[in-house]
């Protein structure tokens, strides 16, 4: 039924790790503020805010589209560096040698929705994409490798992890919705999306 290669590590992060996760995103954001990516060519602002952590962040906007560059598009300084935590996390579900360069912080205010789309910006397309959720509930969609392709859909809590790999890592997959009031996990509410990716092939 479900794609190969696709997990979902049904809370996998207890309520603690839940917590420590927070504290770490929170000294992240206050390096890297959250900033409104646009879309390639229209500038169609996105509904959620991202930052990133690591050597590398991916980014998109109207001129430049998406790609990952080693600094902060709004403040020009590098991305901080990734807390040893998410760097452990990957070592545990990855199955991958190499450690994550990226990891993009998606911000979901709550009735946000992320459009279906695939991973793609990354030279290494055999290193899985390793995911994690914070605060309120998400309905999560992944399909195959066709945008038409069916899809099945899902509720992300907080503490889930989905790791995308095997074929999973080109199937269409995206954020329905947020649902607001599902988690007392963030005192301001809304959901907080953790991606890990390895981007070279080095
Ligand atoms: C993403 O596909 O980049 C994010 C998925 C999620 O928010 O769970
Ligand atoms: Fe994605």
């Amino acid at each position: 039924m479900m794609i190969d290669g696709f997990r979902h590590l049904d809370g996998y992060l207890d309520a603690e790790r839940q917590r420590a996760y927070v504290q770490l995103v929170r000294g992240v954001l206050a390096k890297a503020p959250l900033y409104r990516p646009q879309m390639p060519r229209s500038g169609k602002p996105f509904s959620i805010l991202m930052t990133n952590c690591g050597g590398l962040g991916w980014v998109s906007d109207k001129d430049g589209g998406y790609r990952y560059q080693p600094h902060h598009p709004a403040t020009g300084r590098p991305w901080p560096a990734m807390p040893r935590a998410f760097l452990e996390l990957w070592a545990d579900v990855a199955g991958w040698p190499a450690p994550p360069e990226a990891c993009l912080i998606n911000f979901y205010a709550a009735g946000t929705r992320l459009g279906s789309h695939v991973d793609c910006d990354e030279a290494e397309m055999r290193a899985p994409v390793v995911s994690v959720s914070l605060g309120d509930d998400a309905i999560f969609h992944v399909g195959g490798s066709k945008r038409a392709d069916r899809k099945s859909r899902m509720t992300l809590r907080s503490g889930d992890v989905v790791v995308l790999g095997g074929a999973s890592r080109r199937a269409y997959h995206g954020i329905d919705r947020v649902i607001g009031g599902t988690s007392n996990l963030l005192a301001d509410g809304g959901r907080i999306n953790l991606t890990l990716r390895r981007v070279t092939t080095a």
